[in-house]
């Protein structure tokens, strides 16, 4: 069966971490995976986790299965953080929250649901997305079409030709929208630009399903909320893909749901009902351990609070290195041409080099990062960043 079958290339992240890994040079500078990162350039398990792990393992009675649907009181906390407890769609039992096995599991969830629903529509993405978006979403066999989002020559968005091609989409469309700390430009919407794609969405008759991967690494766990929740005030279906990988660094213990909002109870009912079979029939119940941690963490509330605490440090330090590395880069230069670095939101940035010069990063200067000049700003150290401005002004 398998003689004639082809060893697919090398994924391009799983390349650029390989290369690193086998890069001997002490001063070696990854930009490349996206995990935060602190400043010895370790990714730590949060003191709220292992407090709530360790509260578990001695508490815990049980490893029998949980249910397709999860944690019950996980989903409910799931919707309050990312709704507020006071949201609209939440006091007219609109919303039913589905524990996903990590924000890639809930878009898949989500791309299947649509695709049972209405497999003719074409889900738009933005130009540039997140790589893993298009797997996610086409695997499912959805027509996949690209919107104009950023111009990563002139470090910018282009939201008018956003607006213009959200405005030629056939209505019952689908819009993937980033919540927050888009990936891979670091380019947010502000709240007046977040009004002008509701109205868009509104007159074309288009569905949102919004990926919130990093909410509290952007301005904050409330702002960064602010578009899924001006949206589900007004629209009247939605999906919203989450993921609790970087918010509580839980990344490998694949953590997320799926946030269904329908016109009216029972139709969000409906669509459970298709969630929860789709999820039995790929992998049947998702995963318990990291979703009971963050129950357990969202549930009290002074576990709350130190978890918006480390939540707070992580934000910073990555703010501080956008600050850092802007004004490195502009003391240097004598221009602000990277001023941008400073202004952008979460993990990622775009630098808009070529990727003749990401080489020449990587084989001159030990520099790592992804072929489209994503840069995961958290790889950044107060002890890097001039010679990795160095670097870049060489050659660019
Ligand atoms: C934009 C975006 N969406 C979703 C995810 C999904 O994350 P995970 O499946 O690890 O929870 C990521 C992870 O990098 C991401 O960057």
């Amino acid at each position: 069966m398998f003689d004639d079958l082809k060893a697919l290339p090398e994924d391009t992240i799983l390349g650029v971490m390989a290369r690193f890994r086998a890069d001997p040079f002490a001063d070696k500078v990854d930009l490349g995976v996206g995990v935060f990162r602190d400043e010895a350039g370790h990714t730590p398990v949060l003191d709220c986790v292992r407090d709530a792990e360790s509260r578990l393992l001695t508490t815990q009675d049980t490893k029998s299965y949980v249910a397709p649907v999860g944690r019950a009181e996980f989903n409910t906390l799931v919707q309050e953080l990312v709704l507020g407890k006071s949201h609209g769609a939440l006091a007219q039992n609109r919303v039913r929250t589905i524990q996903a096995p990590g924000g890639c599991g809930a878009l898949r969830l989500g791309a299947e649901l649509i695709k049972a629903a209405a497999s003719q529509v074409q889900v738009h993405v933005s130009d540039p997305t997140w790589g893993n978006h298009l797997p996610l979403l086409g695997g499912a066999g959805l027509k996949l079409a690209r919107y104009p989002y950023y111009d990563a020559a002139a470090g910018h968005l282009c939201f008018d030709a956003m607006l213009q091609a959200l405005d030629r989409c056939n209505a019952g469309d689908v819009v993937l929208l980033h919540a927050c700390c888009h990936n891979p430009s670091g380019a947010d919407l502000s709240p007046a630009q977040w009004n002008e794609v509701l109205a868009v969405l509104e007159r074309r008759r288009l569905m949102p399903f919004v990926d919130l991967a990093y909410q509290g690494f952007g301005t904050g766990l409330e702002a960064d909320a602010h578009g899924v929740r001006l949206l589900a005030e007004h629209l009247p279906e939605m999906l919203t893909a989450i993921s609790f990988s970087k918010n509580f660094g839980l990344y490998r213990e694949r953590v997320g749901a799926l946030i269904l909002l329908g016109a009216k109870p029972d139709r969000t009912d409906a669509m459970t009902s298709h969630v929860l079979q789709i999820a039995r029939s790929i992998y049947s119940m998702p995963p318990d351990h990291g979703a009971a941690v963050a129950a357990l963490i969202l549930a009290d509330a002074q576990q709350r609070q130190r978890w918006e605490q480390e939540l707070e440090r992580m934000r910073n330090r990555i703010q501080s290195m956008r600050r850092l590395l802007s004004a490195t880069l502009r003391q240097k230069s004598g221009d602000g041409r990277f001023d941008f670095i400073e202004s952008q939101c979460g993990m990622f940035s775009l630098l808009g080099l070529s990727p003749q010069q990401v080489v020449e990063l990587r084989d001159k200067h030990h520099i790592y990062m992804v072929p489209d000049s994503r840069v995961n700003i958290a790889g950044i150290t107060p002890r890097n960043a001039a010679y990795l401005a160095d670097a870049l002004l060489a050659v660019i």
